[in-house]
């Protein structure tokens, strides 16, 4: 095993240690990561970022709602929309998730990933309202898996929508709220039925 592999498998454990423990407080979010982490490595693929790139996207779509463990399970849950304070904690968790990664060494940009991943192509994302190439192309894509998911997900106040709907409302957005080439390589996939998510398939 090489060194740099010996690295990346301890990161792997701790990463895995931090889920486990993580996951009580949060279990639909942090099980939904695994998902998006499937869903990242076949967006990944189409832009042709190198394999180190997308080793890093992987472990970042791993963890990138791990900030989550600050908002309360019953504001998670609830089924109403949430109040203007609330939705302002909920904003918190990527600049949360960055404060639990940003001291672990990764070989990758992870931390930056994790703190960009609710970011916009049009700037009107959060925490810092970054626009297009300012955002990582890891943290554009992760953001399209992340909506992907989503969508195509049940949650408490709504039910799952089939993923022909989730890339046809994503696609209505590419280039306001998303990379038009993430999303290019979305409809590629999905056209072509190699993308099957939360259940959904393409029809
Ligand atoms: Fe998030």
């Amino acid at each position: 095993m090489t060194e740099q592999k010996r690295v990346e498998v301890g990161l792997r454990r701790d990463i895995d240690a931090l889920i486990d423990q993580a996951k009580p407080r949060n279990p639909h979010h942090l099980n939904n990561q695994e998902r998006v982490a499937s869903l990242v490595c076949a967006l990944g693929e189409k832009p042709s970022l190198n394999v180190q790139t997308l080793r890093g996207l992987r472990m970042a779509a791993m963890l990138h709602d791990i900030g989550m463990v600050m908002i309360p399970q019953d504001m998670v849950d609830k089924p109403d929309k949430l109040s203007e304070e609330e939705f302002s904690l909920l904003r918190q968790h990527p600049q949360a998730g960055f404060d639990m990664l940003q001291h672990i060494n990764f070989p990758w940009p992870v931390a930056e990933i994790v703190l960009q991943h609710h970011e916009h192509f049009d700037g009107s994302g959060y925490p810092n309202g970054l626009t297009e190439w300012e955002i990582l192309d890891e943290a554009r894509i992760l953001l399209v898996a992340d909506v992907v998911e989503a969508i195509t997900t049940e949650r408490p106040y709504r039910a799952a929508s089939s993923l022909k709907d989730a890339v046809w409302e994503i696609a209505n957005k590419s280039g306001t709220l998303y990379d038009p080439d993430v999303v290019d390589a979305l409809t590629q996939l999905a056209s072509s039925g190699q993308l099957t998510t939360g259940g959904s398939s393409w029809e």
